[in-house]
Parts: structure tokens; C-alpha cells; sequence
């Protein structure tokens, strides 16, 4: 079905109303989980998704939302956010399907993996519905990290890492947010177990944006003229729904498929939208909230780049605003980019291109999503344009690690494994299931150099929670006869020395990150058949103030993954701890 382009106007979402009566010195939020109904675009009919919808402390029989994604929760540094959030959807999924339970209990006929099998709870078979909200680049206790296995059903089942503040019922989990961090665009996105990609699909995420006095000095623009953009890709079916792969590829897992690229670009919920927007500088908050699509971004006017500035990454601002013709933006990134239309004529058209070649580097075919959506330079002048000229923005400057050789670097492996037709079985980090148990146990406040050596023929964004990071560089090796003698060490039951040493595979130097991958981070692109390192502090998350005990004991368990999320959900994502004293 050929959409017509450019013919819905972009909707921005909501800005939740935060309720300041309920905890003291805290901003509260009531987040409802909802299937309900949503039309992508005009050509198409209206359909179910799933959505947040917040609570409107001032009018509270309207919640505030659409009928996908979420409502912009919006916090301040240092400045607590409590959420209860809400799990009112139906017990069957919206995508059922699409649920393979081969990736959590064994089918007959199909060989279980891992072998043995596994069962995360005995959650009925009728049962395809559980959540759990994850706050992305958060720096949060564990409590209200929204591990993969703290989640919760509609009618009150939990998984076994389930937690919450005191208050919730079974069906919700309340979690605390101390946004004891710098101002960055995060946000906020489904995280169940096996279902991560489908629930997230189904339209479950949203943006938080945490403020500051060092970013509201900056005379940025603001109100209408910072305006998130949540890109997605999207395939629909005749009748408007939408549409995910409900067979495999593979025998071992019937329904699952290693990566999902649809065919139609979604911003903030509508097909190929268009926004109205006056001759002055612009805010544009990109989020890549694909399942497993790059975006290699650039503005068209007349076929030709129009340049634009880069003023920040994932984790926040960067030191110096880049002047650019392009980003690229893996699943899960951010870019905080100031678009100028004051130079142009009214009437001139500019397009949201998107020229990556293929997907995802190194990866597979998936149909190309060149245009996304357009601006038209029609409204008029509301006013003058006080925003500071990107170009002359002082940026606060971004401290940086410095490692040094006695910094511990921990190695981590990426590797897949095929089947004899060289269909995807699993891709795992360190050749662990995420079931087994924990290997890395981080020293609270350590500074540490993790690496990715990437030996598959893909790009894998990775994904540490808690903390912000830096790229610290990234080097060439030898990747097949790597993975053949790490495969070996695995096999032979990981005799101690931790397995083949790195230093004999590397080619070349280590190359630092490009102009535009420097600064703040949660999230990188570990490139193919390289090492890929980053640099971290792992700083435990400050406890919220005003927030007592939680209801469960909790091991201070983050986790760490892929964001193509159909890697995350099979099984490229392993756990991590973080220690005051190592066990
Ligand atoms: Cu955006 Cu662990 O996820
Ligand atoms: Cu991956």
C-alpha cells in the first residue's frame, strides 16, 4: 500500500502534567499501560497500539496521551521523579503471533535453547502480556532500573526480579527516578524479558527529558521550537495494523527473526509526517526508537545537504557545537541537533533524508526508508529569534576520562550462532545465555575500560545501563581466528587466564571516535571484526531523597546488551553487578 508523503502534520506528544502534592519535594506520575486505538496515517484505517497515557492531575478523567508511544515526562537535575506505572493491557498481545515461545520454554520438536531448556515462571500458556518500563540512560537504583525479569501482567504476575516502592498493587511497579545526572534526552521504553522487541513495536516508549541550569543558560530554542522526534520504522498491513513477522527463519526458533526493518518511516507515531515550522533556528530531539534500524540522517533542500549543527549525543551536551551534513543514529541513540529555516524563503520545502545504504552496517538487506518526513517553511514569524547562533553556543565542557594503564579493562565477546542453513540461532555476549550466572562484578566507583570485540559480521549498538560513557577507541583484529579460539576456550569449559589473549589478534592501531561520536554516551555502534572500547565510572546511582526502603531485597544487578532489540530478546544481553566488596 502506497502512502501519499508528507500529508499528516507531525504530532508532538503530550508533556505530562506532574502531580506535586503526592511526595514531597518529588514530582509524581501516574503512567497507565494501554491498548488503545491509533491511526498511523491518514490513508490508513484507524488500529489498536499500545501507549503510556499519564495521569492529568488537573482534569483526571482525561489522561494525557496518544494512541501509541507516550506522554514527555520532563525532569529537573537533581530533582526527584516517582512513576507508578500501570499495566492495564489486554492479557493477549497485540503482536501474539509474533511471540515465540521457544525463546523462554521449549517447544516440541524443537531443540531447546539453551539445552535444557529454560522457563521463567510458570506464567500460564494463554498468558502473552507481561512489562516492565526501563528508564534509558537513567541513573537509577536497581530497584527501579526495570530489569528484564521484574516484570509484571496485567492481572498481577511478576517475574522473579520483580521490585517496587511500597504503595504499588500487583498489576503496577513504582519506581524512582533521582535524576542526579546531567541534562540529556533519555527514554523511557518497554524492557520485558523475550518480548522487549514486540511490546516496544507495539508502540511502548517515550521520551524524558532531564533539564539543567547549565542548559537552560545556554539560549537554546525552546517551548514550540524544541520538538522531539521519535523515528521508527513500521510495516503495515492492508487494514492498517501493524504488521511484524510471524514466522522464523530458522528451526530453532519458529517465530523469531533475527532483525525486523519495516518498510515505512514513524515519527512520533504518523507515516511520513510533515511539520509546519516558521523561518527561525529549531530544536530537534532525535531519538532512533527502531527495533533494529541505523539512520545516516541529513536535511535535503533541492536535492543538496543543508548543514546543520550537532550540540549534543545521547548523554547530553557536547563541548563544541559540530557543524554537519549527516548523523548516524543506531537504535536507541540521540542526537540534539539546531536546524536553521531563518535563511530560507517561505514556501521552501526541506526533507528528513535518511541515506544508509543498507539497514544496519555489516548486516542484511531490509528494504531502504530514504525520505522521513519533511518541513515546510509556511507559518510566519511569531516573533523574533533570540536563540544564541549554534555556532557561537557555549557548551559546557565534557571532563574526560582518562584511563591509564592501570585502568582494568574488561573484555567482553560478541559472537553468533548459525545453523547448518546459516540461519541465526542466538547471538550472546561472552558465550553466555543471559540465564547464566553473573561473570562481571564492578567495584563501585571503579573506572573501567569495557571492550566489545565484535566478531560477527555485524554492527551491534551496545548498550550499558546506569552509567554514561565515553568511546575510547576502536581497533581492527583478526576476527574469525579470534572467535574460532574464544569458541575453543568456551568449549573446553573456560579454563582460567580468560581466554585467548586480544593482544595477538589486533591489525593496526587503535583509531579514536569520529567528531560526531565524541561526548556522552549509553549507547555505541561496536563496529564488525574490531575491538570497540569504551570508558566508564561506575558511580552507584545516589539514593532518591524522600524515598524510603524498597518492598523486596535487591541485588544491585544492571544488565548490559545489544539495542537491535530482537538480539536483546535472543540472548545478546548478559547481567552485571556492581560491588562494594567482590564476592
Ligand atoms: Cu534502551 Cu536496556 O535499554
Ligand atoms: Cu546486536
Amino acid at each position: 500500500r502506497k502512502l501519499r508523503r508528507f500529508t499528516d502534520p507531525l504530532p508532538v506528544p503530550p508533556v505530562a502534567v506532574p502531580d506535586r502534592s503526592a511526595h514531597r519535594g518529588a514530582d509524581y506520575y501516574d503512567v497507565t499501560m494501554r491498548q488503545a486505538p491509533w491511526r498511523f496515517h491518514r490513508d490508513l484505517d484507524i488500529t489498536m497500539a499500545w501507549g503510556y497515557w499519564a495521569a492529568d492531575p488537573g482534569d483526571p478523567a482525561r489522561p494525557l496521551g496518544m494512541g501509541c508511544l507516550g506522554p514527555t515526562l520532563v525532569a529537573r537535575r537533581d530533582r526527584p521523579v516517582i512513576v507508578r506505572y500501570r499495566n492495564r493491557l489486554p492479557t493477549a498481545h497485540l503482536l501474539r503471533g509474533s511471540v515465540d515461545p521457544s525463546l523462554w520454554r521449549s517447544v516440541p520438536g524443537v531443540p531447546p535453547d539453551p539445552p535444557g531448556g529454560r522457563r521463567m515462571t510458570d506464567l500460564p500458556d494463554d498468558v502473552t502480556v507481561w512489562n516492565v518500563v526501563h528508564l534509558h540512560g537513567g541513573r537509577n537504583p536497581p530497584q527501579s532500573d526495570g530489569d528484564p525479569q521484574s516484570w509484571f501482567t496485567p492481572h498481577g504476575l511478576h517475574g522473579p526480579m520483580y521490585g517496587s516502592l511500597p504503595g504499588a498493587t500487583a498489576n503496577e511497579a513504582i519506581y524512582a527516578y533521582g535524576n542526579a545526572q546531567r541534562a540529556a534526552m533519555l527514554w523511557y521504553h518497554d524492557h520485558a524479558m523475550e518480548l522487549t522487541r514486540l511490546n516496544n513495536y507495539a508502540g511502548l516508549s517515550g521520551v524524558y527529558l532531564v533539564r539543567d541550569r547549565l542548559e537552560d543558560a545556554l539560549g537554546l530554542p525552546r517551548g514550540r521550537f524544541e520538538v522531539p522526534l521519535v523515528i521508527q520504522d513500521r510495516t503495515f498491513r492492508e487494514d492498517g495494523s501493524l504488521f511484524y513477522p510471524t514466522k522464523g527463519a530458522g528451526r530453532h526458533h519458529p517465530v523469531w527473526v533475527p532483525e525486523f526493518f519495516g518498510d515505512t518511516p514513524v515519527v512520533n507515531g504518523k507515516a511520513y509526517p510533515f511539520m509546519a515550522v516558521e523561518p527561525r533556528r529549531y530544536r530537534f530531539r532525535v531519538l532512533n526508537a527502531s527495533n533494529a534500524r541505523f539512520y545516516h540522517l541529513w536535511f535535503a533542500r533541492h536535492g543538496s545537504q543543508l548543514p546543520f549543527w550537532v550540540i549534543g549525543s545521547s548523554g547530553g551536551l557536547r563541548s563544541f557545537p559540530l557543524r554537519a551534513h549527516h548523523i548516524l543514529l543506531a537504535p536507541s541513540e540521540r542526537a540534539d541537533l539546531v536546524v536553521d529555516f531563518g535563511r530560507l524563503p517561505m514556501g521552501a520545502a526541506v526533507t528528513l533524508m535518511n541515506d544508509a545504504a543498507v539497514p544496519y552496517p555489516g548486516g542484511g538487506g531490509g528494504p531502504a526508508i530514504p525520505e522521513i518526513m519533511r518541513f515546510h517553511v509556511s507559518d510566519p514569524l511569531t516573533g523574533r529569534d533570540d536563540s544564541t547562533p549554534p555556532g557561537a553556543l557555549a557548551l559546557p565542557p565534557v571532563e574526560p576520562l582518562r584511563p591509564g594503564p592501570e585502568t582494568p579493562v574488561r573484555p567482553h565477546v560478541l559472537t553468533e550462532t548459525l545453523d547448518q542453513q546459516g540461519v541465526p540461532i542466538h547471538m550472546l555476549i561472552d558465550g553466555r545465555y543471559f540465564f547464566e550466572p553473573v561473570d562481571d562484578f564492578v567495584a563501585s566507583g571503579a573506572t573501567e575500560i569495557w571492550e566489545y570485540v565484535n566478531t560477527t559480521g555485524d554492527a551491534h549498538p551496545m548498550h550499558v545501563h546506569l552509567v554514561q560513557f565515553l568511546i575510547h577507541n576502536r581497533q581492527r583484529l583478526q576476527a574469525d581466528e579470534y572467535a574460532r579460539d574464544h569458541a575453543r576456550w568456551v568449549a573446553a569449559g573456560r579454563p582460567s587466564g580468560g581466554g585467548p589473549d586480544l593482544a595477538r589478534y589486533l591489525l593496526g592501531p587503535p583509531e579514536p571516535p569520529e567528531p560526531d561520536q565524541q561526548g556522552w554516551r549509553d549507547t555505541f555502534v561496536a563496529y564488525p571484526r574490531m575491538v570497540n572500547r569504551i570508558v566508564a565510572r561506575f558511580d552507584p546511582a545516589p539514593p532518591v531523597p524522600g524515598v524510603g526502603g524498597t518492598a523486596t531485597a535487591f541485588p544491585a544487578g544492571y544488565i548490559h546488551h545489544c539495542h537491535i532489540l530482537e538480539h536483546e530478546d535472543n540472548d545478546m544481553m548478559r547481567p552485571w553487578r556492581l560491588v562494594t566488596t567482590r564476592p
